[in-house]
């Protein structure tokens, strides 16, 4: 029986430090903080340190630090259980026992991890196979070729193909001794439910991986080869715990850069249309691949710009699909336009007939706001039926009422005006009622999502707690790593611009280093989650985290900052950067370091297997990728002599 997160949180929060601390050594006030010879070791001088406000405690002297439960834990040498169960008495808290919330969670995590080995796994099988397998060259590849794909686009995609073959990729997982039971749950396989047999989901088809933001394969698209009627063009992974349709976006990853530059975003329907978009120079351009878009993906694409363009299909599917896009984009505060290309094409289609530059230009002269847009289409449709017309109007309207903004609302109200040749009045009126008639009925109720995924507590075995941590030696890597997770829970929460945070800047830069140390890189992968999730990742959170050892870790690299110590700038070579000059400088050149240092790791790797040559190791092969690292480690050293300059 594990205690409830509730009852933990209302340990956490009725504890009083001070007057716990208090009971066993003698405090003084200092400034906001309290002071005494630390309990822990034998000192003359106070470096034991209290901070109430943040409710956390550390020894400058021999370094122990935590919270009121650590305390609890070292000073009456608890185990983590014993801790809470004795403050729970102490502060006449009745103890909530809930029978494996946190084993459920644990579970989720390590299921979670090891679904994305195996889609990292499936995507380098598929991507391997249109380079190596000659069915793959032959079928595959020269179909991208056919449709006049660049090799970078390839690359940059991850394109691959799926031999045709009932068990291509079961076979070549079986060398890795991955369970059915995995690949069925990451959706590579499926079983028929009768004769229990398994095999392959995608067969005979080329592959489009689905990143997420932060560059991890999440899920496939499939496309057939040839035009068999009977089968869906496009076969898709179903959702999994990392696929969740409704907030990815197919090409965000290898978009995202160039919407920041050009502050706006297209929004295509399909997998070759961003791809077509990215290869004529257009790569601020996303799609909401195979779902109808969600509000999700918009709030997604919001992180990156305010500014969203509807490129769809001029047939009527495609300006049904805009209209709903528009109404879900404005309702979400973003900026909506639209454009259609002519003549049933698509970016693909049309970059092939007119090339990247025109249809670059066609866009630009063709993009309509949402206003413009709408009546656009009223006018072909209704031109001489007034009740068409006045349909149109109302639909106009209506849109420009989910628009949260009341000056943006009234400057559309007065280009709707103009546009219909009515007056401001009248349309302000309608919309009016319009508002008022949302804002009189209740709202539904939002149903609160799940628990955000807790780390379990130390089991109760643990006892004596020691850290691991507190043992080892620090080595440069790890410092660095230190002061990057230090930046991400200081300073991760807070808005860059709107709502990108720093948190976002962060994660995006080390998006594809592991970081060595487990416990920094498990806050990691926590953060990016309560991050994607929306759950609270205030400093306050991670300092009474609910895994002992990760709150000992925070506090260890928080505590200097809430200026529990004189010395902090000191001891810390590693800059703490202030929140002006952290994304100028310091930040930057922080998160270089670090990547230098782990390519320097890499580096020492491959040079210890050069000095021991062995039979199983192909000398030419490690040397050339020795020279690669040697290059990296080159280029970024280079880069962060001039950020330093
Ligand atoms: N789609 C799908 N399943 C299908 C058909 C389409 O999931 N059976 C989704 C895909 O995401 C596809 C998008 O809808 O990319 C648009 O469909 P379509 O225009 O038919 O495909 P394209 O990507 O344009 O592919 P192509 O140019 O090769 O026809
Ligand atoms: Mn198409």
């Amino acid at each position: 029986m594990a205690i409830s997160r509730a009852t933990i949180e209302q340990i956490t929060l009725s504890s009083d430090l001070i007057g716990l601390v208090g009971e066993y050594v003698s405090l003084k006030k200092k400034g906001a903080n309290w002071e005494a010879c630390c309990p822990f070791h034998e000192e003359k001088s106070p470096s034991f340190k209290v901070n109430p406000a943040k409710g956390i405690y550390k020894c400058f002297g021999c370094g122990k630090g935590g919270d009121a439960i650590s305390f609890v834990m070292d000073i009456e040498s608890m185990s983590y259980v014993e801790a809470l169960r004795f403050l729970a008495k102490k502060y006449n808290i009745a103890i909530e026992e809930s029978a494996s919330d946190f084993k459920e969670d644990q579970a989720r995590q390590t299921e979670k991890e090891s679904l994305q080995i195996v889609m990292n796994f499936a995507q380098e099988y598929f991507h391997r196979n249109l380079h190596e397998h000659p069915d793959g060259i032959a079928i595959g590849l020269s179909y991208f070729k056919e449709r006049g794909l660049r090799t970078d686009i390839i690359e940059s995609f991850g394109l691959g193909y799926a031999l045709d073959q009932w068990d291509g990729l079961m076979q070549e997982a079986a060398k890795k001794q991955y369970s059915l039971e995995l690949l069925e749950k990451a959706g590579l396989i499926l079983i028929n439910e009768e004769t229990h047999k398994t095999y392959d989901r995608f067969r005979g088809r080329v592959t489009f991986p689905i990143y997420n933001v932060s560059g991890r394969v999440i899920a496939f698209g499939a496309r057939m080869l040839g035009s068999d009627k009977n089968q869906p063009k496009y076969i898709n992974s179903p959702e999994s715990l990392l696929y969740d349709k409704s907030s990815a976006l197919y090409g965000l990853y290898q978009a995202r850069n160039a919407i920041r530059q050009a502050d706006m975003c297209y929004l295509t329907e399909g997998y070759m249309d961003v791809i077509a978009m990215h290869q004529s120079g257009i790569a601020q351009t996303v799609a909401s691949s195979g779902t109808s878009l969600t509000e999700g993906q918009i709030k997604l694409i919001g992180r990156f710009t305010q500014n969203l363009t509807l490129l769809y299909d001029g047939d009527k599917a495609g300006i049904k699909a805009s209209l709903r896009g528009i109404d879900l984009i404005v309702a979400a505060g973003l900026n909506v336009r639209a454009v259609v290309l002519p003549d049933g094409h698509d970016p693909d289609s049309y970059a092939k007939a007119f090339g990247s530059e025109e249809l670059d230009k066609y866009l630009k002269s063709h993009t309509q706001d949402f206003i413009a847009f709408k009546a656009g289409l009223a006018a072909e449709e209704s031109a001489a039926d007034p009740i068409k017309r006045a349909e149109s109007i109302d639909s106009i309207v209506e849109t420009i009422s989910l628009v949260p903004d009341v000056i943006k609302r009234s400057v559309f109200v007065a280009e709707a005006a103009r546009l219909f040749k009515m007056s401001e009045e009248a349309l302000t009126e309608s919309l009016n009622s319009r508002i008022y008639e949302r804002l009189r009925k209740p709202k539904p109720r939002v149903p609160s999502s799940d628990e955000p995924p807790v780390l379990p507590p130390l089991d109760e075995m643990d006892h004596p707690y020691t850290l691991a941590f507190e043992q080892q030696k620090i080595s440069p890597l790890m410092e660095l790593e230190q002061g990057l997770i230090r930046s991400l829970i200081l300073f991760g929460h807070k808005p860059i611009e709107d709502d990108y945070l720093i948190a976002h800047y962060i994660l995006e830069q080390v998006s594809e280093l592991e970081l060595k140390t487990d416990v920094l890189q498990k806050l990691r992968s926590e953060y990016a989650d309560r991050l994607d999730f929306g759950d609270d990742m205030s400093p306050d959170f991670f300092l009474h985290h609910p895994e002992e050892l990760i709150k000992r870790m925070v506090i260890d690299l928080c505590a200097e900052f809430y200026q529990l110590s004189p010395n902090w700038e000191n001891k810390y070579k590693i800059f703490i950067p202030t929140e002006e000059d952290l994304l100028s400088t310091a930040l930057y050149a922080n998160i270089l370091r670090l990547k230098k240092q782990h390519v320097l790791e890499e580096i020492k790797e491959l040079e210890l297997i050069l000095e021991n040559p062995s039979e199983e190791v192909d000398d030419m092969e490690i040397l050339k990728e020795w020279k690669e690292k040697k290059e990296v480690e080159m280029a970024i050293s280079k880069e962060l002599g001039s950020v330093m300059n």
